[in-house]
């Protein structure tokens, strides 16, 4: 084998299969049996546009144990890393592969950290493998941080040419990853395992907080009845120095968890914890606005449009549409979802907006924003319901407003 990949998850699985396209020998590990099921069968787990295709054609060898990863010359580990509720990385997966891969490592082999981690893991890896190992980390044995900075749904578009950053624990083992990863197609540019951490995790800082902006402001904006549309654009009309992002419900797998790895060692504590709250409470800013409006919840139903955490991805984790769900449901409301991405089932859209009272666009998929769904909201959920849009999906420019006015839309 010239590569395994621990982890066959959203990150690991095409991964595997694009090292595969570029002729290396590879086998996938993981040690979740449907996961593994699923792949034998030549089904996508999960949905990635391109994938399907690369798993009908390109040979992909698999294992449920770790230690068989040990076969090849390169082990590259994709394994998930939350956070803990103590605001501190989760290394458990990572620790257990390790362990396992212990007694089988060879000396000559790389093994490349593609997870997310907080600064300093890759030097823990190499320190760790020393110590029981011991190896010379970067002489006889290399240690690499290669992170994933692809966003769901692009990964087969991107792969080939977002730049990879390789921080490798010594000259040679920078080397050696860039050899790997220049398989892929995509420039390299190399630096220092932190430099690389580093980058990787403010990536999705930068990100988190550029939306957790805009959704403050849409709460100041209803504060002082204001509308958060109009201000963004009088911010950013011909205005030449950067811009205000659009408010939205941002969260994720990635970007809820990956600002813990600066707090966790923070110089300004708390500062990102509150880009975090800001992102955290736009769902129950959403019920009190419902509420300042409508009144009581109780029994009334409610439309929940979309459960995904971003636009026209299968990938609910960390959804703050079931953070939304579950306080409306506190609040004893008559929750309808619909969703015709993810893979929980849903009911049909014109059974969740018919006869609803409220409707929350909770995430932007493109359907929201087709004439069909305008048309379906304005006939089928009454005049006098309330649509709730921080996305402007809909189009109507207002956080807060009535089926009429999107009724109106449509001519
Ligand atoms: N999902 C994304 O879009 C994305 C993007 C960039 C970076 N990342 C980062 O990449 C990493 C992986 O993310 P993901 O979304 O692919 O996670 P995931 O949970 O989808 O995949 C992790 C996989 O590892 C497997 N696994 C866990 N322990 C194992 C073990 N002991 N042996 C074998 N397999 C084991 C799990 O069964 C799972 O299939 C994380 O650090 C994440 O922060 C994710």
């Amino acid at each position: 084998m010239d590569v395994s990949v621990i982890g066959l998850g959203r990150v690991g699985l095409p991964l595997a299969l694009c090292f595969a396209d570029a002729g290396l020998t590879v086998l996938g590990v993981d040690k979740d049996a449907d996961q593994l099921d699923a792949v034998r069968s030549g089904r996508m787990p999960f949905k990635e546009p391109g994938a399907d295709e690369l798993l009908a054609r390109v040979p992909l060898e698999l294992s449920a144990h770790a230690a068989d990863a040990a076969q090849a010359d390169a082990i590259v580990l994709t394994l998930g890393t939350p956070s803990f509720s103590h605001i501190e990385i989760d290394m458990g997966d990572i620790r257990s592969v390790l362990d396992d891969l212990l007694p089988v490592l060879r000396m000559g082999q790389l093994l490349v950290l593609r997870s997310t981690v907080a600064p300093g893991t890759t030097e823990f890896v190499a320190g760790y493998l020393e110590k029981h190992r011991g190896f010379k980390v970067g002489e006889d044995f290399f240690v690499a941080h290669v992170p994933e900075r692809i966003a769901a749904d692009r990964f087969i578009a991107e792969i080939g040419t977002l730049p990879c950053i390789v921080g490798g624990v010594g000259e040679a083992s920078g080397e050696r990853a860039a050899r790997l990863f220049e398989r892929l197609g995509a420039p390299i540019v190399t630096t220092t395992p932190v430099q690389a951490e580093l980058a990787k995790i403010w990536t999705n800082i930068l990100r988190y907080t550029t939306f957790a902006l805009p959704n403050l402001l849409m709460m100041d904006c209803e504060r002082y009845g204001a509308n958060v549309f109009d201000v963004i654009e009088l911010i950013n009309r011909d205005y030449p120095r950067g811009g205000m992002a659009r408010p939205g419900l941002t969260a994720g797998t990635c970007l809820r968890k990956d600002f813990a790895f600066s707090e966790e060692k923070s110089n300004a504590p708390g500062m990102l914890l509150g880009v975090s709250r800001v992102q955290e409470s736009v769902p129950l800013f959403l019920i009190d606005g419902v509420k300042r409006r409508l009144g009581s919840l109780r029994e009334r139903k409610v439309a929940v449009l979309g459960l995904a955490f971003k636009r026209d991805t299968d990938d609910e984790r960390d959804s703050l549409s079931h953070k939304l769900v579950r306080l409306l449901e506190r609040e004893l409301a008559d929750v309808a979802i619909h969703d015709p991405v993810v893979a929980t089932p849903t009911v049909g859209f014109e059974e969740a907006v018919g006869g609803a009272d409220v409707v929350i666009v909770a995430t932007n998929h493109s359907v929201y924003s087709t004439p069909e769904a305008l048309r379906m909201i304005a006939d089928r959920a009454g005049e006098d319901c309330l649509v709730v849009d921080p996305w402007n999906a809909l189009g109507a420019a207002q956080v807060f407003t009535y089926a009429s006015e999107v009724a109106a839309l449509r001519a």
